[in-house]
Formats: C-alpha cells, structure tokens, sequence
C-alpha cells in the first residue's frame, strides 16, 4: 500500500494579523511548517510529501528540508483547491492513499498518525483525527437559542487519509457543486461515503490566532522534553 502525504500550506494566515503566513513563524529554532513536516517524516509508510504553497511564496524556498522526500507543489485560492492541487500533481504517480495534514498543526503526535492509518486500513475506509467536543456548545448570534447536546459532538483534527481515487473525486465533485468545504472528510461526505472518526489527543491544535501560537509554543517545548 502506497501512500503519499499531502500538507497544505498555502495560506496568508489573516487571523493570526501578521505580515507573513503563520507556517513561517519561528518555535525554537524552527518554523511551524519545518516542525510540522519533521513530524511526518517520522511516520514509515509515509513515502512521499508534497507540499502546497503559494506561487508567491519567498519563504518555502528558503527552508532547510535536507533529508526529507519533499515536493512543493502550487497552493490554491481555498484549502480544498490546494489539495486538490496536490493531488493532481502526483496524477502520474498516484499512491493508494493520501494522508493531508495542516502545515498549522505541528503538535500531532506519530502515534496518533499510526493509528489513523491502521485503522482505516484495517477497516478499508477513510478516516479523520477527531476528538470529542468538552465544552457546553450554544447556538446563536446575540443570545443563546439553544444548547447543543454534546455527545455525539467531534472537533475535526488533521490527518485525513482516504483512498487517493475517493478522495479525488469527492474533491472535484465538490468544486463542480460550489460547496463550501473546511475539510477533506466534508467532501467525501457531500459524496455520500463514510469517514470513521478516530480518536486522537485533543492538543493537536490548529494554530490560528497568537493564543494559539503561544499555546503550542509551550506545547512544543514540553514534547521536546
Ligand atoms: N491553506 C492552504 N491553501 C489555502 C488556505 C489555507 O493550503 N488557500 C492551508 C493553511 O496554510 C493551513 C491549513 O490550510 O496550513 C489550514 O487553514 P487555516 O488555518 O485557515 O490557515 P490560513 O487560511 O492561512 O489562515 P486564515 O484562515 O486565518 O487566513
Ligand atoms: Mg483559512
């Protein structure tokens, strides 16, 4: 079983209120995106890395990512047209699967990794990281309409990892239809096909605002212990 890695990467970053994409901000001595692709270089089926960044991009060029199989690959206007890029750069030398995880997220643990992979190899179907919602969740927009009964409630994680052919698919069918998708696991749904959820550490977290940043900076210098 082939499988390739997708990381998308090509985002400006707004919510964070830099001048520079947050995949470039430093922890330690390395950028989030070097963290991030360290981590899955560490991950043994994993056999190839495409990255996709921006075509204006000044930064990715700069990294030093000596010893790791990795190609860039041109970014899109959404996350979805960015690994719907990726995917249609390795067309030629399509894998089995492709596992696609946010530049954003370098907290993720191989473990979990492994374990998404197995499962959904075992179970022959894809599958995300997800971990169960904590927090009592309102709906509304001034006031709370309503409390939404949280035990069947996930917060979606990267990876996602899904056959390379499905995932293609779901993809495509999904810009044709103009839907708007945050996620891989969104679009093979819209498809009609199942996505296992499997459980996954809650501290993978998305950097996205500087609360974040500052979270996994901690996060960080604690796994590097
Ligand atoms: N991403 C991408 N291509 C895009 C938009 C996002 O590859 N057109 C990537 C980001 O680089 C990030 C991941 O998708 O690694 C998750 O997206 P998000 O956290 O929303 O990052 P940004 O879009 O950069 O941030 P913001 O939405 O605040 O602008
Ligand atoms: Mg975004």
């Amino acid at each position: 079983t082939t499988i390739a890695a997708v990381v998308p990467a090509a985002g400006v970053g707004a919510r964070m209120g830099l001048n520079h994409p947050k995949q470039y901000l430093k922890i330690g001595d390395k950028t989030v995106l070097e963290h991030t692709l360290g981590k899955l270089a560490q991950v043994p089926q994993l056999t190839k890395l495409y990255v996709a960044v921006s075509e204006t991009d000044g930064y990715f060029d700069e990294l030093d990512l000596s010893g790791l199989a990795v190609s860039r690959v041109t970014g899109g206007q959404e996350r979805s047209d960015s690994v719907l890029n990726a995917l249609l750069a390795m067309q030629s030398t399509a894998p089995d699967w492709v596992l696609v995880h946010d530049a954003a997220r370098p907290l993720v643990e191989i473990n979990d990794i492994t374990n998404l992979i197995e499962q959904c190899l075992t179970h022959q179907e894809g599958g995300i990281l997800a971990s169960k919602v904590k927090d009592t969740i309102k709906r509304g927009t001034s006031h709370s309409e309503e409390t939404v009964p949280r035990a069947t409630l996930w917060q979606a994680l990267t990876p996602q990892f899904f056959p390379y052919h499905q995932l293609l698919n779901a993809l495509q069918q999904a810009q044709q239809n103009n839907a708007q998708i945050t996620d891989e696991a969104s679009a093979v749904e819209l498809a009609g096909q199942p996505v296992r959820l499997v459980s996954g550490r809650s501290d993978n977290i998305k950097i996205t605002t500087p609360e974040d940043y500052a979270l996994a900076s901690f996060l960080m210098s604690q796994q590097s212990k």
